[in-house]
């Protein structure tokens, strides 16, 4: 029977060798791992560092300097708020302070049972659409503080999106 830890490293493995060979550097492996986790473990920094044959002190060197990489495992839903220039101009604010209410939170994290970590985004890269969150990696433009409580309320009783084959 597979590990844990064996199974969360053939993911790493498999979203570092999913990028183009000609772009790989420790941030992008980085920006992998985080994709498809939702954080960085101890055993994804060793595999970044094998990957690209730097040192673990390396690639904690430059996962600690940028904000967009945590440490610690998400929720079960991963809810990401952009709160970017065009999305702050388009009427964010509302969407966040609903958003904040229905889970509980007081800013970006947890909530209590695990169901939904919420982040805050500076550009989804949908601006056009803005407001824009994304639930689970699915971008949802042009909503309403209306429309995120109802995607919200949704994700509290479900169970993890899959991870695909
Ligand atoms: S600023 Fe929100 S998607 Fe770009």
């Amino acid at each position: 029977m597979t590990s844990t830890v064996e199974t969360l490293r053939q993911r790493v493995n498999k979203a570092l060798r999913s990028q183009k060979p000609e772009t790989v550097t420790v941030l992008s492996c980085l920006l992998a791992v985080e994709d498809e986790l939702g954080y960085v473990p101890r055993q994804a920094a060793e595999e970044v560092a094998r990957f690209t044959g730097s040192t673990v002190n390396d690639v904690w060197g430059v996962a600690s300097f940028y904000t967009n990489f945590r440490f610690q495992p998400p929720g079960r839903h991963r809810v990401e708020v952009c709160w970017g220039p065009s999305c702050h101009i388009r009427g964010v604010m509302p969407v966040i302070q609903r958003a904040l209410q229905d889970l509980g939170l007081s800013g970006e994290g947890t909530t209590g049972d695990n169901a939904v970590t919420l982040r805050y985004n500076t550009c989804l890269g949908a601006c056009a659409n803005a407001p824009v969150i994304s639930v689970d990696h699915r971008l949802m433009g042009r909503i309403t503080p209306e429309q995120a409580s109802q995607v919200l309320s949704g994700l509290k009783s479900t169970e993890e999106p899959s991870h695909g084959p």
